[in-house]
């Protein structure tokens, strides 16, 4: 027998091995009735290994370039924001509930008119080509797949095309706001695509020092379109613009002002969606020029630092808007556990960036689709051990701050 088909025969006895396997899960699913927890799953499968997403960053770290990964992973300037939005979670603790049924774990929720499986959104996240090519369409597909709202800002018409789930669409400071004129057709282009919200960020109206990126002398476009190959003496071409410091930092237009804001919100039906605010004067601004829900971020700590994290930011958002619109979070949440912290703060959903990134960088769609399935089920698991069957059963009361007398 040739190598080949050596190989080939070896071939088919692992996939006969894995039918088997599969068949013998099937059969188990079978005698315990369709228990969640026996959901068919092929452990040879190497997609099963990260049993979480701190796992699949690690996953992440060793399949991507240094240089993908440094864009992917870090902040801006000393990172302390960075390491406050994980380091806060562990101040917050929870309150769980005993003796209440939660023989059923109800997730669902509805979000601006929208109905949503589980309150886990997945965020923007520009220049996904350097974790895997096509990545915006990728992740958007599998949005779809894991049943997850996506906020985009890939280009529309693939988009839309690509994901036939919910999706908001995000704009920056980009030419589309600039005037009444840019920022109307624009709009209605959305509305006529079948986006479900627009997504407005407002924390990045210059572009933070993240001081890997710089020292990694990483070409931004690179990220746009997947990052050039090493040589054979593992070099990579020489940037032609790469991130630098010692730039005065201005913009060729004024940016965006809380009446860019208005006028948006006057200009469209859909939805807008303040994503970057921190504070309670903000968060009332918002309300006040017409927004239909805030996110409470800081980019994922990837702009101004010493910002401390946004689940401490998030109570005085939540106060602030006081039930008028809701509010959301995002920023280091990678467990169920953060998940519940931060709707027992008041969030009515979490978003999340890098747990999916994480996930697209070691494998693909499948691994975009897995994390999330990781993060919804760990979700519910939590639920389901702090007494909460349902969102509405969540709240302040769920959690206290260590220290805080109760
Ligand atoms: C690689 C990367 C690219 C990002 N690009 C954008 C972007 O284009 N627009 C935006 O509003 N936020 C962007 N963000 C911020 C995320 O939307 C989100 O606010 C933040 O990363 C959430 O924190 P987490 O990554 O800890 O979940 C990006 C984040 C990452 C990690």
């Amino acid at each position: 027998m040739g190598d080949l088909q050596r190989g080939q025969g070896c071939d088919v006895l692992v996939a006969q091995m894995r039918i088997s396997r599969r068949k013998a899960i099937r059969g188990l699913v079978g005698m315990f009735g369709a228990a969640p927890w026996l959901e068919a799953q092929d452990y040879s499968d190497p997609l099963y290994g990260p049993i979480n997403v701190m796992e699949f960053a690690e996953a992440a770290r060793k399949k991507l370039d240094p240089l993908a990964w440094d864009y992917l992973d870090g902040g801006s300037e000393d990172e302390v924001a960075l390491r406050d939005s994980r380091e806060a979670f562990n101040r917050l603790i929870l309150r769980p509930r005993m003796l209440v049924n939660v023989q059923k774990i109800d997730l669902s929720l509805e979000l601006l008119g929208q109905k949503l499986a589980y309150p886990i959104i997945l965020d923007p996240a520009g220049g996904k080509n350097c974790f895997h090519p096509d990545g915006e369409n990728t992740v958007a597909r599998a949005a779809v797949n894991a049943k997850a709202l996506h906020i985009t800002n890939g280009g529309i018409d693939e988009m839309v095309e690509a994901g036939k789930g919910p999706q908001w669409w995000q704009v920056t400071t980009g030419g589309q706001l600039r005037t009444a004129q840019t920022m109307r057709p624009f709009v209605k282009r959305l509305e006529a695509m079948g986006c479900s919200g627009i997504c407005f960020t407002v924390d990045i109206m210059h572009v933070s020092h993240r001081e890997r990126d710089i020292r990694n002398k990483l070409e931004r476009a690179w990220c746009e379109s997947g990052l050039p190959k090493r040589d054979a003496l593992g070099k990579l071409p020489e940037a032609k613009n790469p991130w630098r410091v010692g730039i005065y930092p201005e913009r060729p237009f004024p940016t965006p002002t809380w009446e860019t804001l208005s006028e948006l919100c006057s200009a469209t039906k859909l939805p807008v969606i303040v994503k970057g605010i921190l504070t309670a004067e903000d968060g009332e601004r918002c309300v006040k020029h017409g927004a239909s829900a805030v996110i409470v971020s800081s980019h994922g700590a990837r702009q101004l630092d010493h910002v401390g994290a946004t689940i401490e930011a998030l109570p005085e958002v939540v106060k602030a808007v006081h039930g008028r619109i809701p509010v959301l979070v995002d920023g280091g949440f990678r467990r169920g556990t953060d998940v519940l912290k931060g709707l027992a703060l008041g969030a009515k959903a979490v978003c999340v960036a890098r747990p999916y990134l994480y996930g697209l960088a070691a494998f693909g769609q499948r691994g975009v689709e897995r994390v999330m399935q990781l993060l919804r089920t760990e979700l519910a698991l939590d639920m389901g051990l702090a007494g909460v069957p349902n969102l509405a059963a969540i709240d302040r009361s769920l959690v206290r701050w260590r220290g805080e007398a109760r």
